[in-house]
């Protein structure tokens, strides 16, 4: 089901004494533009290090900071804070205040909040690598996952301190899917889902290669978006500058004939394949060991055929098993789209307009046109992600009517 995960979501940023809370004012910011109501609790120290000021203005709402006062808005605000968030992030997550939630421990706002909430809680910690590798905070963290806590593992690398190591806070991208996967549709659940994505490179030798404009963008979404529905997803990409989405399995490759033995390794295993890379159809016939001298070069390339690896995939398709194909296109798209859907037994097609400038390779947004054997539909103009929901909608329909 197609989402923003986020809009009207109620998300409670816990923030404490760490030299990483100013990172945490990112992701505030984030989380306010994609329209969730953020409200923030400080610890007494996390003021030393960013002022209130600052997470008030970038989620637009009040900040918590204490538990007692005069003439205080919600006397209950303990009680108040957490009772309807969808979610509670504790983010940067000290030593101090994990020990403090291991033990039930309950002496200020935050951690009184945390104990009254009945919302799943996530725990960023962000430490010196002593601290965190201290048998204590590790029987601490241990202790919160046992209750129930959801912990994300700190990253390992230079800190503020010098050091280096395990204990600086995840990286927020990380993190969003782990709080996009919590507040998604589990619609995708059981199912396992093979995407490839981006182009493929054809060597001519090792310094030049023949390639396409694919970006993987759009795989790298689809990716995402059925990760965050629950799938298990393996992700087959070519060359691409994108970062494999937290929660999927990522498998590299160069060639067309690589990608070839990657899915067909992988395919018989899977519910559901999507084919979105751009896969090279021809490969230089000789491949030279050293780089040539330009005068050396023919003027006229002599190509071989890749294997046509959606074609193979509809040969071997077993039964309940959904095949997609897309196909990048610049005119007759409806029927070029229906010709591959019959030739190649897909179940969906997805063709992409090429043609302009505001869809297809590269950039950030798609129009989808999808031809099934029911029928054919132009999707909206929307970001890849979306469109990428937007077609598994589509793959779950084709699910439900498979035996
Ligand atoms: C400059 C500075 C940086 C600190 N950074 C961290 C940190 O990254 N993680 C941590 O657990 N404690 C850190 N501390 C120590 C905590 O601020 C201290 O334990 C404090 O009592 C935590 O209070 P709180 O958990 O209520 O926010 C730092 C202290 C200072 C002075």
């Amino acid at each position: 089901m197609v989402q923003n995960v986020f809009a009207g979501k109620k998300i409670v940023i816990g923030v404490s004494g760490s030299i990483a809370a100013f990172k945490v004012a990112g992701w505030v910011s984030d989380l306010a533009k994609e329209e969730a109501i953020v409200s923030v609790v400080m610890t007494s120290s996390a003021t030393e290090f960013v002022t209130p000021l600052t997470f008030a203005a970038l989620s637009g709402n009040g900040v918590h900071t204490g538990m007692f006062g005069r003439g205080k808005e919600d006397a209950m605000a303990h009680i108040s804070i957490g009772r309807d968030a969808d979610l509670v992030v504790i983010a940067p997550a000290t030593a101090n205040i994990i020990a403090k939630l291991a033990g039930g421990i309950a002496d200020d706002l935050l951690t009184t909040m945390v104990l009254a909430t009945r919302s799943k809680v996530f725990v960023c910690p962000a430490m010196n690598v002593r601290m965190y590798s201290h048998p204590a905070t590790q029987k601490n963290l241990k202790i919160l996952k046992d209750l129930g806590y959801k912990v994300i593992d700190p990253a390992c690398g230079k800190m503020a301190c010098k050091e280096e190591g395990e204990g600086r806070l995840a990286e927020w991208d990380g993190v969003r899917e782990h709080l996009a996967q919590s507040l998604s549709f589990q619609d995708l659940q059981g199912f396992k889902i093979l995407v490839t994505a981006g182009p493929t490179r054809e060597p001519l030798d090792p310094a030049r290669f023949l390639s396409n404009r694919s970006s993987g963008k759009m795989g790298y979404a689809l990716a995402q978006a059925a990760c965050r529905r629950g799938a298990e997803v393996t992700l087959i990409s070519g060359p691409s500058a994108l970062t494999c989405p937290q929660g999927v399995t990522l498998f590299k490759v160069q060639t067309a004939q690589e990608m070839n033995d990657a899915v067909l390794a992988h395919a018989a295993n899977s519910s559901v394949i999507i084919k979105a890379a751009a896969v090279a159809d021809y490969r230089p016939e000789t491949v030279y060991v050293h780089k040539m001298k330009k005068e050396k070069i023919a003027r006229e390339l002599v190509l071989t055929r890749n294997p046509d690896i959606l074609l193979e995939l509809g040969k071997r398709k077993k039964a309940g098993q959904i095949l997609v194909g897309f196909a990048a296109e610049s005119t007759n798209l409806l029927e070029e789209g229906r010709r591959k859907l019959l030739a190649k037994n897909l179940d969906l097609i997805a063709v992409n307009d090429i043609s302009g400038d505001t869809t297809g390779f590269e950039v950030e947004f798609n129009q989808i046109l999808v031809i099934s054997a029911s029928g054919a539909e132009t999707l909206p103009h929307t970001t890849k992600l979306h469109s990428a929901d937007l077609l598994l909608d589509r793959v779950l329909q084709l699910l439900s009517k498979k035996p």
